[in-house]
């Protein structure tokens, strides 16, 4: 089968992560027998460097015309001056609201291997799979108003956390499509005690709770999760939130797995049904283009490559070849070989390209 992906490689270690994740593709289109195709953009300070926007129509429309978006990373300290008209992020979010991508998955499964390379003790990650669903283009980030002014009294903001039953109503099926196929338990976080819109939120979840008698639903208020995340974090399965609450709690999440460099993410346009998906999607590590690592071949593409296993899952309907991404990189962890953001004595430390290739060769064989 012939596949197109829109390739945005993006600033700091965007480029060199998503190298190695083509070089993956590549090497399962081969193993397979599928064609990946790909389509390369710019997108955030590259963007603003080459066009003076962080995502130019061109590029937005090229992605419309592909099957499934890869991206690198966006952002740097050349493009963070606060007063600045146009930021990298800016493309990032614009690509989420344009193509539709409401529903963020971000995995968080903690490798046996990778269980002392953690801030936690062992015995608290231990087991860790959980996945966290976060609605994408509402919420604080997109609801008007939006705004500043300044009246006598002095200056004023304004975010809005606005939200629609039929935005809940959809991410809140996306987590429970995924709990159905998992441990068959959804754990709605919200603010339901102060905020009005998660008032909503939680009263949506039971209502579309109906459809899905084998998913325990339960709910938690944000502040408590937070602390529960680090508490006891294999009790969670499905967490499914808002666009900012879920921003937080999955970076906090990402310190149960050891780095960031290890955890993958997905923005979808649609609902994956009963393991089976053919949604249009976005690819993305949980990392950031972490300028003080770029252009050193030192930075840990296993998230960037565990994205395009999410891909092949979410996007081309493809698990066996996606099963086959995610079982090269257990063996080449398995084989000792780290990055230096898992490194630990004893083990073998390679770079960038190195970590690619090895997991290439592994796909290959
Ligand atoms: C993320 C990032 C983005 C967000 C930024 C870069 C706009 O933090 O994907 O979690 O806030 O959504
Ligand atoms: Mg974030």
């Amino acid at each position: 089968m012939q596949f197109e992906i829109a390739a945005l490689l993006g600033d700091g270690v965007g480029p060199e992560v998503a190298t190695e994740a083509i070089k993956v593709l590549e090497a399962v289109g081969e193993r397979f027998g599928h064609d990946f195709k790909f389509h390369y953009g710019l997108v955030g300070g590259a963007a603003i460097d080459a066009t003076g926007v962080a995502l130019a129509d061109e590029t937005l429309q090229m992605c419309k015309g592909c099957d499934a978006v890869l991206l690198g990373a966006v952002g740097g300290p050349k493009w963070d001056d606060p007063q600045a008209k146009v930021r990298p992020e800016d493309g990032l979010l614009a690509l989420r609201k344009e193509l539709g991508l409401f529903a963020n998955l971000r995995p968080v499964k903690v490798l046996p291997m990778l269980v002392d390379s953690t801030n936690l003790k062992p015995d608290v990650v231990r087991g860790v799979d959980l996945v966290v669903v976060r609605e994408l283009t509402g919420g604080l980030y997109f609801g008007q108003p939006k705004k500043r002014w300044q009246t006598a009294e002095g200056r004023f903001a304004v975010d809005s956390m606005l939200y629609s039953d039929r935005e809940i109503e959809r991410i809140m099926r996306v987590g429970f499509e995924m709990a159905r196929t998992r441990r068959k338990k959804l754990t709605s976080v919200d603010k339901a005690n102060v905020l009005e819109s998660s008032r909503l939120w939680r009263q949506v979840a039971i209502e579309v709770s109906a459809d899905y008698p084998n998913v325990e639903l339960d709910h938690m208020l944000v502040d408590a999760c937070t602390m529960r995340l680090i508490q006891k974090p294999a009790y969670f399965d499905v967490v499914v939130t808002e666009n900012t609450f879920g921003d937080i709690i999955t970076d906090e999440a990402s310190m149960l797995a050891g780095s960031m460099g290890m955890l993958p993410s997905a923005s979808l346009a649609g609902i994956p049904k009963g393991g089976v998906s053919k949604a249009y999607g976005l690819y993305e590590p949980i990392h950031g283009s972490a300028p003080s690592r770029a252009g050193q071949n030192i930075a840990n593409p296993i998230a960037t490559i565990l994205s395009t296993a999410m891909m092949l899952r979410y996007s081309f309907n493809l698990a066996m070849e996606a099963d086959a991404v995610e079982k090269a990189v257990i063996a080449v962890l398995e084989e000792g070989y780290r990055t230096y953001d898992i490194m630990e004595p004893g083990k073998n430390r390679v770079g960038t390209k190195e970590m690619g290739s090895l997991i290439t060769q592994k796909i290959l064989s």
